[in-house]
């Protein structure tokens, strides 16, 4: 039997663009981060980091470099989920540490933690080596399947790729809570990351405005493209 509270998660999730002005309690917000920690990520590296922002100073430069969206001005909540694509190191030391206190490392987690992450996600000083490794997984990939061996950019889609991952689940926790959210790319991406003081290998993925939707929250009907569109089966 399908589970039919997440199912309704899902169908009754929409974008909600203006809230009421009750508050989010803060066990929900925490239930639905640790629902989004469980999110899958490109080799469990984690790239993510959820960024609530709650300085009210700071929150009217967060609505003014979301563009003053309708959502960004209303929600109670307002967090900006910020994608890391230099921690990959960092957490591939906490992954060992975590397995090591574990018990005895497997061979097959040493090698894949090892050798064959630096190998995928080393750049080299400025990203020199991402073409060469581009180049050279290519031409191998004409002999056997080969793994894209990642140049700078490939590691950045990598992070967003995951982090977005995280947020979907943050979103569809909050709705089976009651709440609801608007994520948003609509943003200033150089205002947002001065204004959360971001490292230079972070950005923010995406805006997520959290609260309770309001009569008029939601603005449109849905709309979805034809199944046979975005389904093939070959
Ligand atoms: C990555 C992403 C960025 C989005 N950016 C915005 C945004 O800046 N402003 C906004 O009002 N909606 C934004 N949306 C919401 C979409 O417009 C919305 O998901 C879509 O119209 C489908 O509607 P639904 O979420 O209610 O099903 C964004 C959605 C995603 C996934």
């Amino acid at each position: 039997m399908p589970d039919s509270a997440f199912y309704a998660a899902v169908e009754t999730r929409r974008t909600v663009r203006d809230f009421l002005p009750e508050a989010v309690p803060q066990e929900v917000l925490d239930r639905a981060v640790d629902a989004a920690r469980l999110a899958p990520s490109s080799s469990n590296l984690q790239p993510w980091e959820f960024v609530v922002i709650r300085d009210p100073q700071v929150r009217q430069a967060a609505n003014a470099a979301c563009l003053d969206q309708l959502p960004a001005k209303t929600a109670p909540v307002l967090i900006a989920q910020v994608t890391h694509r230099d921690t990959w190191r960092r957490n591939r030391d906490e992954i060992l540490r975590i397995f090591e206190g574990r018990g005895p490392l497997r061979p097959s987690q040493a090698s894949y933690y090892r050798k064959i992450i630096p190998l995928v996600y080393t750049t080299g000083p400025f990203g020199l080596l991402g073409p060469l490794k581009r180049v050279i997984s290519r031409v191998a990939s004409l002999f056997k399947p080969t793994p894209n061996l990642m140049s700078r950019a490939d590691v950045r889609v990598m992070a967003h790729k995951s982090t977005a991952l995280a947020a979907a689940t943050f979103m569809l926790a909050l709705r089976a809570e009651g709440y609801d959210t608007c994520p948003m790319e609509g943003f200033d991406p150089w205002r947002a990351k001065a204004l959360l003081d971001l490292p230079r290998h972070a950005e923010v993925n995406m805006f997520l405005a959290v609260g309770r939707r309001s009569e008029t929250g939601v603005w449109w009907d849905r709309v979805l493209m034809p199944r046979d569109w975005v389904v093939r089966e070959i």
